[in-house]
């Protein structure tokens, strides 16, 4: 029954992009001029002054927020005044329609994705698999996708260039699926606010648990604070994420991997603006009742100059067993190998996981170590986020710091979505011996 379900929304999606690309065309590459945003009571303050028709909410997890409208240039200025005046990020969510927003709000389950049990998937027990993943990352292969991404003038969502990156990733995964029957590449355009932008979306078909889903996503479009038409490489925010998951996508086909559940890769149209391309996809998700059974986030994995630790797990707005479950991974899978992680709180909505979360479905994040950051809040400290200083020159021309994340995400989906067995071990055995002998 799901398998066919899945089937279906996979062919909802081709349908879908087939659709789009005349339209795409023909559509207005300019963004509408007014945009209705919910976010935080304490980042609200920020645009308090040219926001119009506030009013106050609570969301089901007990978070104080504000819906209210702003012109498209308020939501520039509200992601600009959090991270210029208070370090950090100030997360949000926006809609084209005041009725959107509500709607959302009405269908808020994150009290439930957050408290949520992750029924019986917690086992760690897929050494065989993970174990010879790990060292196989290479820095080199992060780096070169890094570089070609952030050679694109910009990728925000509504510029031709935007488009075209997308398409690029979408042709990347591709390329590494090497035409196995298992294994699609999708492009999701059913998101009426990501302009030209499409999310692309890699599924490892799952065997004999394949109605279950696991997911790990980043975000492919970029912003420059300062301007839209400015350059807006965006190495770290977030062609780190999308180039973290191609490293992870090639090493887990190159072993000819079978899950038992479904994985699936996203990369996130028009994050950068509100959320608008995680939130179209987990909302489909949610109206199709697909079953995601834990959702990663990689957002920013690049950057360490003198932090002591090596990956922060954001705190807030996520399933508190799934942060259970990426603490068992780490401790079993990275920390061996002398990699030290804390936590962090990220406060609402600063990235894609917060859709997932918003929906229903536990979700979580990790995210960068950066410098040494003095208080425990204060983890936003990558200088050049959202400027055209955000390149793998500013990162020590290096991907080193993304390679314990593309090992983090191996042990995250060969754990939670384990592996078909495969014949008996004593078949096994004698053929890969006679395989080592030819
Ligand atoms: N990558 C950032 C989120 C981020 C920044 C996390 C710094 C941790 C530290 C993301 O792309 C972003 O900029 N988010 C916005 C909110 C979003 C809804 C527009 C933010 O945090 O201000
Ligand atoms: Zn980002």
């Amino acid at each position: 029954m799901h398998l066919i379900r899945l089937f279906i929304i996979a062919l909802v999606f081709i349908a879908v992009s087939a659709h789009a690309a005349p339209t795409d065309r023909a559509k207005k590459v300019s963004p509408p001029a007014e945009v209705y945003v919910v976010t935080s009571r304490d980042t609200f303050v920020a645009v308090s002054a040219i926001a119009r028709n506030a009013q106050p909410v609570v969301s089901r997890a007990g978070t104080a927020l504000v819906l209210a409208q702003l012109d498209t240039d308020g939501v520039d200025v509200l992601a600009r005044y959090v991270h210029e005046q208070e370090g950090r990020c100030g997360g949000f969510f926006a809609f084209a329609t005041r009725k959107e927003a509500e709607t959302f709000l009405a269908n808020d389950r994150s009290d439930e994705a957050i408290t949520r049990p992750m029924a019986g998937t917690y086992t760690i027990d897929n050494q065989a698999t993970v174990n010879p993943w790990l060292p196989q990352v290479q820095e080199a292969n992060i780096y070169a996708t890094i570089s070609t991404l952030e050679a694109y003038h910009t990728r925000r969502y509504d510029t031709e260039m935007g488009k075209n990156a997308a398409l690029w990733i979408r042709d990347s995964w591709q390329a590494l699926a090497n035409g196995r029957s298992d294994v699609q590449v999708e492009l999701f355009t059913a998101c009426s606010n990501c302009s030209i932008q499409p999310s692309v979306i890699l599924t490892v078909q799952g065997t004999d648990l394949a109605d279950e889903v696991v997911v790990v996503g980043a975000h492919l479009d970029s912003i420059n604070r300062y301007g839209p038409s400015l350059r807006a490489p965006g190495a770290d925010d977030d062609a780190s994420g999308i180039a973290t998951i191609s490293e992870i996508i090639r090493i887990a086909l190159a072993g000819n991997w079978k899950p038992r559940r479904t994985v699936q890769f996203h990369g996130y149209a028009a994050e950068e603006v509100g959320l608008y391309g995680s939130n179209a996809i987990a909302n489909y998700y949610a109206s199709q009742n697909v079953n995601v059974v834990g959702m990663l986030q990689l957002d920013m994995t690049n950057y360490k100059t003198t932090a002591p630790h090596d990956i922060q797990i954001i705190t807030d707005y996520s399933n508190t067993e799934l942060l259970a479950y990426f603490r068992q991974i780490f401790d079993t899978y990275l920390a061996p190998l002398g990699m030290v992680r804390r936590d962090v709180p990220c406060r609402y909505a600063c990235s894609d996981y917060a859709s997932w979360t918003a929906e229903g479905y536990p979700a979580g994040m990790v995210f960068e170590a950066g410098r040494n950051p003095t208080s425990p809040i204060d983890m936003a400290d990558f200088p050049y986020i959202h400027t055209a200083d955000d390149s793998l020159a500013n990162m020590n021309d290096s991907a080193e710091h993304s390679v314990k994340f593309a090992q983090f995400g191996l042990a995250f989906i060969g754990e939670l979505a384990k592996t078909k067995a495969t014949g008996n071990a004593i078949f096994k055995h004698g053929f890969e011996s006679g395989r080592q002998s030819l």
